[in-house]
């Protein structure tokens, strides 16, 4: 069983082989925002996620990283439409492909990112793969659903936690959910094993996200590499904007529709005039304490999973890193 930073080093050496080698291709304008966006790094977990979960079953690891590939390059092309979607100017401490470049370069170069994703995806080599093909799709329809959900809810004030919970599946936990389950069925791991490792990455996505929302706000801009504030100034209705709406007196509920209602404001005034009330409701605390239901259930389903127990440390370690994120 490799670790998971050996697993890092792996995937990291054949991603920058990869980008070198798309970049030799022309239109040059094309594949210079790809390679600029692979080139920044990132976490990397979702393959490491793919790499790991077809290690648990299987040792030729390298037999993974096209998939790997794959889904990294996906997780890309998110990005590059969303920081259009989402007007944000920062990524990883850098320019956003559409800021550095321009739309249309972000949304075309994504665009053949989505594809380039599914050509190595076809390069696996695994009687699993047509099932891998359905379920990379289907997650990628899915992705697109949470993002129109996220987008919508902007418009809205009524939005439930139900609704954002499931807003969050979509855009963000199916594609870790996604990761698991894909190096598992590419290495023959047992169904009920595959879909267990799912509904982990469902649990740990859905943590993530809601960690995603409390960075955003609450988060060392240096550290997480994205403008902090920026969910607050586009009236994101993350789960901390949700819990507030929930909890807010008159006053606090009116100096919130206030300033989701602006349409011109300054940014820095807007985020801490929210941020005070999110303080006096402690919704911080409150989505700190959600992370961990959330994180405490994907636990619980990897001490449910029938696999080696030496096998599952590097899960729980990888569990742990992604608690312990400030980036
Ligand atoms: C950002 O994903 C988008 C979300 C789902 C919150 P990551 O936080 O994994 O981004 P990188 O790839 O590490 O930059
Ligand atoms: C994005 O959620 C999820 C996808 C890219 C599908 P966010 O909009 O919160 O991600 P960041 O914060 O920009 O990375
Ligand atoms: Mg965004
Ligand atoms: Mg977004
Ligand atoms: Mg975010």
């Amino acid at each position: 069983m490799y670790t998971i930073s050996a697993l890092q080093d792996i995937f990291n050496s054949e991603i920058e082989k990869e980008s070198t080698r798309l970049i030799s291709s022309g239109p040059e304008n094309l594949y210079a925002p790809i390679k600029y966006t692979l080139s920044m790094g990132g976490k990397r977990i979702r393959p490491v996620m793919v790499l790991l979960s077809y290690n648990l079953f299987a040792n030729d690891v390298e037999n993974a990283l096209p998939a790997a590939l794959a889904i990294e390059i996906f997780h890309n092309f998110t990005l590059l439409h969303d920081d259009i979607m989402d007007a944000a100017e920062m990524r990883r401490n850098q320019l956003t492909v559409h800021a550095k470049f321009n739309n249309n370069a972000a949304i075309l170069s994504g665009d053949a990112m989505s594809f380039i994703s599914f050509q190595y995806l076809l390069k696996s080599k695994s009687e699993k793969l047509p099932d891998v093909m359905r379920l990379f799709a289907d997650t990628a329809v899915e992705v697109c659903e949470g993002q129109q959900y996220d987008m919508d809810f902007e418009q809205r004030v009524d939005v439930s936690e139900a609704e954002y919970m499931e807003m969050i599946r979509l855009k963000t936990a199916v594609l870790l959910g996604c990761s698991l389950k894909a190096g598992a069925l590419l290495a023959n791991a047992p169904d009920k094993v595959s879909d267990e490792l799912y509904r982990f990455g469902i649990d740990l996505g859905i943590a993530f996200q809601l960690q995603d929302d409390l960075l955003d706000t609450f988060g060392d801009e240096e550290a997480f590499g994205k403008k902090i504030g920026g969910d607050i100034a586009s009236n994101k209705k993350t789960y901390l904007l949700i819990k507030a709406f929930e909890l807010a007196g008159q006053a606090q509920k009116k100096e919130l529709l206030h300033w989701g209602g602006r349409k011109k404001f300054d940014q820095g005034e807007k985020v801490t005039a929210v941020k005070k009330v999110f303080a006096e409701l402690k919704v911080e605390e409150k989505t700190r304490g959600m992370i961990e239901t959330y994180f405490k259930s994907a636990i619980s389903c990897l001490n449910n999973l029938d696999i080696d127990e030496c096998k599952k440390k590097q899960l729980h370690l990888l569990s742990q890193i992604l608690l312990k994120r400030n980036r």
